[in-house]
This record gives C-alpha cells, sequence and structure tokens, in this order.
C-alpha cells in the first residue's frame, strides 16, 4: 500500500530510496530550530492538530480555506486538520494572556496539513518553526524577529549569498490602494493579484488588476522604487545596528497571501530565485480581537520557517552534515559466559548517558565487529577475564585503532571523557 500523495515517510539514515526523506535531518532541522528560539528568549507551546472548522474559515483568507483537509466527526462537529498554527496561537493566547507577562514571545514546531497542487517545495503536509510576539506595537519587535529568522537560517551554515529577506509593508500597499480605490471590500482581492505577481503571467496580472481598476505600470512603478515607510527604516536601523543589512531588503513585491496581516510583513528567499519562499510572516494585529470575539485586544506579529524548502536548499548548497546511529560504543559479548555482566555494564553505561549497542542474540565475533562498524560507532567495548580471574573492559577506538584495558569501574568515566 502506498502512502497518500504529497505525505512524506521518514527513515533514518543511510536512506533506502531517493523517494523517502531523512528522520536524521528532521531531527537535526528541529533542534536548530529550538535552540535558536531559547537563544531569543522564547518559550515552546503546542495545540491541537485538529480544530474547528471555523477557526480557519473566518480567519486565514479564501486562499488557505480552499486547501483545508475538512470532515465531519462522529460528533457532527465540522473539523479541520491544522493548515498552519497562527489562528490557534490567537486562541491560546486570547484564552490565558492574562497569566503572561507582555511581551509574550513563543515558539512552536507544528506539522501543518494543506490540500495544496503538489510541486517542487509545496507538499500536503509539513512542519514550520513558528515564533510570535504578543503585546508589542514597537518595530523593534518586528525587527527582533527578523533577526531570529535571520540567525537561525545562519545557523545552518547559510550566508547572505544563499538567502535574503525580502521587507515590505501591507500599510504602504493600504496606502497605496486608499488612494486610488474607495471600495475597501476590494482589498483583499488585490493583495491577492499582488502576492502572485512574480509567479503568474504578467498579461494575467494586468488583466486582473484592470478590471479592479488599477494600472498595471502604477503597480511596477511602485515596486520599483521600494521607498521605504518610517517603519521599515526603523527595522533596517535596527538590524543594521546587529551587524545584519546584508540579509534584508525592501521588496513591495511581497505583501502575503493570508488575509489576517496588518502592517510589516516579510518573506525569506534563497538568492538565486530557484526555490519557493523558505519563510513568511508580519504583523496581524486585529486576528486576537477577531478570534476573542472583540474580548482581548493584543497586538502581535510572528512567522513560519518551513522545514521543505530549507531542506531543499541545505541539499543544494551541501549543508547537511552526514548522519548515524551516533552510538558511543557497541559492546562486543564473544564470551557467551559474559553475557549477563555485559548487559550489566551495557545498563551502567547507558545510565551514565551513553549511547550503547550490542548484538540481542549470540553472533560471530567478527559479524559483530562489522555490525559495529556499519553503524559507525564511536568504539567498542568488551568484557574479558584476566589471568588472574578479574573482569576489565577492553576498549577500542574505531577511527584511531587505539586500545585500553581498564577496570570496568573505569569504563564509564573513559566513555564519557569522548562521548560523542
Ligand atoms: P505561510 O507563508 O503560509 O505562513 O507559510 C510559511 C512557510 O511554510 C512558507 O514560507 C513555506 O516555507 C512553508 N510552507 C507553506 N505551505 C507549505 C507546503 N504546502 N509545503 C511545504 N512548505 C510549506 C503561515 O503559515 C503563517 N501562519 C506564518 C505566521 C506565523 N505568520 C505569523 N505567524
Amino acid at each position: 500500500m502506498d502512502r497518500l500523495p504529497g505525505f512524506r515517510d521518514f527513515y533514518p539514515e543511510p536512506l533506502p530510496h531517493p523517494d523517502v526523506w531523512s528522520a536524521d535531518a528532521r531531527q537535526y532541522i528541529f533542534n536548530k530550530w529550538r535552540s535558536m528560539a531559547q537563544r531569543y528568549g522564547f518559550r515552546e507551546y503546542d495545540g491541537p492538530p485538529l480544530e474547528p472548522l471555523e477557526l480557519f474559515t473566518t480567519k486565514s483568507g479564501e486562499e488557505i480555506v480552499g486547501q483545508l483537509y475538512n470532515f465531519i466527526d462522529k460528533g457532527q462537529r465540522e473539523i479541520a486538520l491544522r493548515p498552519e498554527m497562527t489562528p490557534t496561537l490567537a486562541r491560546m493566547v486570547a484564552a490565558h494572556e492574562r497569566n503572561y507577562k507582555k511581551p509574550i514571545k513563543w515558539f512552536a514546531l507544528p506539522q501543518l496539513f494543506r490540500y495544496e497542487r503538489q510541486q517542487k517545495g509545496r507538499l500536503r503536509e509539513h512542519f514550520q518553526f513558528n515564533a510570535d510576539i504578543f503585546g508589542e506595537t514597537d518595530v523593534a519587535a518586528d525587527a527582533e524577529l527578523v533577526a531570529l529568522l535571520i540567525d537561525t537560517l545562519r545557523s545552518f551554515g547559510l550566508t547572505a549569498k544563499d538567502f535574503i529577506i525580502r521587507l515590505s509593508s501591507r500599510n504602504a500597499w493600504q496606502d497605496f490602494f486608499n488612494q486610488r480605490c474607495s471600495d475597501e471590500s476590494k482589498a483583499y482581492e488585490f493583495y491577492q493579484i499582488i502576492d502572485k505577481l512574480e509567479r503568474e503571467q504578467p498579461a494575467v496580472s494586468q488583466d486582473k488588476l484592470a478590471k479592479l481598476g488599477f494600472s498595471f505600470d502604477e503597480i511596477t512603478a511602485f515596486i520599483n522604487a521600494g521607498q521605504p515607510t518610517a517603519e521599515l527604516d526603523l527595522i533596517l536601523k535596527n538590524l543594521a545596528a546587529r551587524g545584519l543589512s546584508d540579509f534584508v531588503k525592501v521588496d513591495y513585491q511581497v505583501i502575503r497571501g493570508l488575509a489576517y496581516y496588518t502592517g510589516v510583513v516579510f518573506e525569506a528567499f534563497d538568492q538565486q530565485g530557484e526555490f519557493r519562499a523558505i519563510a513568511g510572516g508580519g504583523r496581524y494585529d486585529n486576528l486576537v480581537k477577531l478570534i476573542s470575539g472583540g474580548k482581548v485586544n493584543l497586538p502581535a506579529l510572528g512567522f513560519g520557517l518551513g522545514d521543505v524548502v530549507l531542506l531543499e536548499l541545505l541539499k543544494a548548497r551541501g549543508l547537511l552534515p552526514k548522519f548515524d546511529a551516533a552510538l558511543d560504543a557497541f559492546c562486543l559479548i564473544e564470551d557467551e559466559s559474559l553475557r549477563g555482566e555485559s548487559l550489566k555494564l551495557i545498563t551502567d553505561l547507558r545510565t551514565a548517558g551513553l549511547a550503547i549497542d550490542y548484538s540481542l542474540t549470540p553472533a560471530k565475533p567478527d559479524k559483530q565487529f562489522k555490525r559495529a562498524q556499519e553503524i559507525k560507532a564511536a568504539r567498542t567495548i568488551k568484557i574479558e577475564r584476566n589471568a588472574s580471574g578479574e573482569l576489565t573492559a577492553r576498549i577500542k577506538d574505531l577511527r584511531t585503532r587505539e586500545e585500553n584495558v581498564l577496570p570496568l569501574t573505569e569504563a564509564a568515566e573513559l566513555l564519557a571523557k569522548g562521548a560523542r
């Protein structure tokens, strides 16, 4: 039986087939995401993967609603698998924000589901690093988030030659819109056309814009001028102070597809333009109010960084490390009469925090040694009985081939010193 299209199987490396994904690489990415979020003082939260359909139909905008995985459950409730984290987060924050000091800085690593047309960089399931701030109107918060995004991407070895954050502003576009059109009900459609400008045939966009009463040339001129608004200017200065100017530019082609954004918005792209967006985010100052039915009003901003494009980019730039079982040692049991003592040693070593494996059933010594090499264990460890009948541990470093024989009690200490 095959898996569903657009879903992934994650296998430990070495991968058995080009069509499967690396569970090791996924863990590597999650660790980096978590570690950088923590360095920036963000706390981890999580929510349910299933939500009432309504949470998304009124909040995210038509595009995402068209991609929902939804169904009616056995209690006749209309349910959706979460296509994004932001509405869930807004609901959670609205419910209990009083218990937290502001600004609230939270992150999550959710798996999300969108019934999208499958293409490079877009699947029907993906993971996102979400980082969001609540309760801060100052652009210092926008700059902090952009810096977090930059530092996260840098932690994988990516440089300013590899990616760029394109900063834009819904406010700038809103002003542009208001100066030319007084019918606010057309704004979302207008934003959608701008959002797709780069991916759509120019003639198609031109036609759609003309129908709404906008001139394609005026829009191109506005984008090309790229005049930063006062708030974008402050963000650029803030990032320059951190030495991060090379990673950002103002680009009004970015407007964001989701309906709830209100102010500064941004997207991360690879510099060569080979891949789809790596990350996207911005301000959504009205969403908490909308979701809480007017009860709570908190400014908010955040971003989502997907694992699919990031992995494609890291692979293309040769930035993924080689993964193996990461074992500190493989315990060889060559003398079956010492299996009991070996199990005790293995338990002690594992209790000391070391990663140890061994052959579950009796096996020839050369077979055990071969297995230790295949899974790239750092060392082998073997219990031996010396001439006076005492038990000792023989530890062999599989890289340097250096061997040490020492009392059993010292084995854990020696291994811990060189633990990976
Ligand atoms: P988004 O732009 O829809 O924003 O998604 C963010 C990132 O998730 C994209 O840049 C892309 O890397 C990845 N992504 C999205 N859809 C797919 C897909 N079908 N397959 C693979 N990767 C995908 C949001 O979701 C917002 N909720 C982010 C946010 C958080 N805004 C404020 N806070």
